[in-house]
């Protein structure tokens, strides 16, 4: 039986909830599938601040760093708005995607047809909805330097942060982008800002380059990261794959995930180079959403985000593809059962809670695998 190690880190706010449910389906798959996973836990964010005065342990680094994968909650919230900047619960995050090298972050923005009339689209531009965006995730501004904030002679104060990029950096997401457009619909578009910004110019230039020497069977379209911002609510079905670097990714990811009816539906994958002697490949999964302070501890959060990015885990870290798809299965199930958590409900639907969701999507695996 192969064993694989997962670290979990629940985090903040709806995180341990939403996990919890997560850890359900692990020891599921424990008790019926013929892979064991061995799990750890360790805090993040505002949660480790509380317990150890830092948003992640050197322990739980080196935890993350010898795991197959590690699954990640939600980071951050109000109770934490006035810790130190270098302590806040989000550098915990930040540190793990650097340290680990997680520069692929793969966000599917899947619209699940009984949801086409929670978007606040109309449901003929969100119906079928399937785009995967692909962010670059350890440069550009989050990382570049300098950085920081100077006391001027003036008396005023100023703040720089610094975008940037080098070709082996836009190399390698790139070629992220044309691998998954091949094997779905073959189209790529690549969002920069080339009119405003040298990063952009050569990120656009490398990218059409790498497409000339190795993907020309890929289709590439480069598209200014405003239009494409506009045209995600215009005409989303025109995309296939979207690459973009780190600061439009987190933003335009977070639009897409409106578009498919609620930011608690969408998981995402944060792959590190694969090692050409172990074939090792680090890999984080975690949902898109925040740790949605407003609602924590309430039992209301939707779980269907984290569920999904344990199916991204089994997918991309474990080649256990018949489980990932039973898994995604299992949730456009409940969904076509009518089953809703608060943040996606539609009248004469039923609401559940983070819980009683998880027990359903639990349910429909048990009969289908
Ligand atoms: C995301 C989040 C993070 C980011 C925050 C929590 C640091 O918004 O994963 O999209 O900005 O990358
Ligand atoms: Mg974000």
């Amino acid at each position: 039986m192969t064993t694989r190690n997962i670290l979990i880190m629940p985090g903040d706010g709806i995180g341990p909830e939403v996990m919890a449910e997560v850890e359900r389906l692990i020891a599921w798959f424990n008790a019926h599938g013929k892979t064991r996973f061995e799990t750890a836990r360790e805090l993040v964010g505002g949660a480790a601040y509380d317990v150890h005065g830092t948003p992640v342990t050197e322990a739980a680094m080196e935890k993350a760093l010898a795991a197959d994968a590690v699954l990640f909650g939600a980071v951050g919230g109000p109770k934490w708005a006035s810790v130190p900047y270098d302590k806040r619960p989000e550098a915990a995050l930040l540190r793990l995607r650097k340290d680990l090298g997680l520069f692929a972050n793969l966000r599917p923005a899947i619209c699940f047809d009984a949801l086409k009339a929670s978007s606040t689209l109309k449901p003929e531009i969100v119906a079928g909805l399937d785009i995967m965006i692909v962010r670059e995730l350890t440069g550009g501004v989050y990382f570049g330097e300098p950085r920081g904030i100077t006391n001027l002679p003036n008396g005023e104060r100023r703040a720089v942060d610094t975008q940037v990029y080098t070709t082996h950096e836009i190399h390698r997401i790139a070629r992220v982008a044309f691998e998954l457009a091949r094997l779905r619909g073959n189209k790529v578009a690549s969002a920069e800002k080339h009119n405003v910004m040298t990063s952009g110019l050569l990120w656009k230039e490398e990218v059409t380059k790498l497409h000339a020497a190795e993907y020309r069977d890929v289709e590439l379209t480069h598209i200014l990261a405003d239009n494409c911002a506009m045209q995600l609510v215009r005409n989303p079905k025109q995309f296939d794959v979207i690459v973009t670097d780190n600061l439009f990714g987190d933003i335009l990811s977070d639009e897409a995930a409106q578009l498919t009816g609620s930011i608690g539906m969408l998981p995402s994958a944060s792959l590190g180079a694969r090692d050409a002697a172990t074939g090792r490949q680090r890999a984080l999964y975690e949902p898109i959403h925040g740790s949605a302070p407003d609602i924590a501890g309430q039992g209301k959060a939707n779980p269907i985000a984290a569920i999904l990015s344990f199916a991204m885990c089994l997918r991309y870290s474990f080649a256990m593809k018949a489980e990932a798809d039973a898994i995604e299965r299992a949730v456009a199930a409940v969904l076509d059962q009518g089953l809703r958590t608060g943040d996606i409900m539609q009248p004469g639907m039923k609401l559940l809670g983070t819980n009683e969701m998880g027990s359903a999507i639990l349910a429909c695996l048990a009969k289908t695998v």
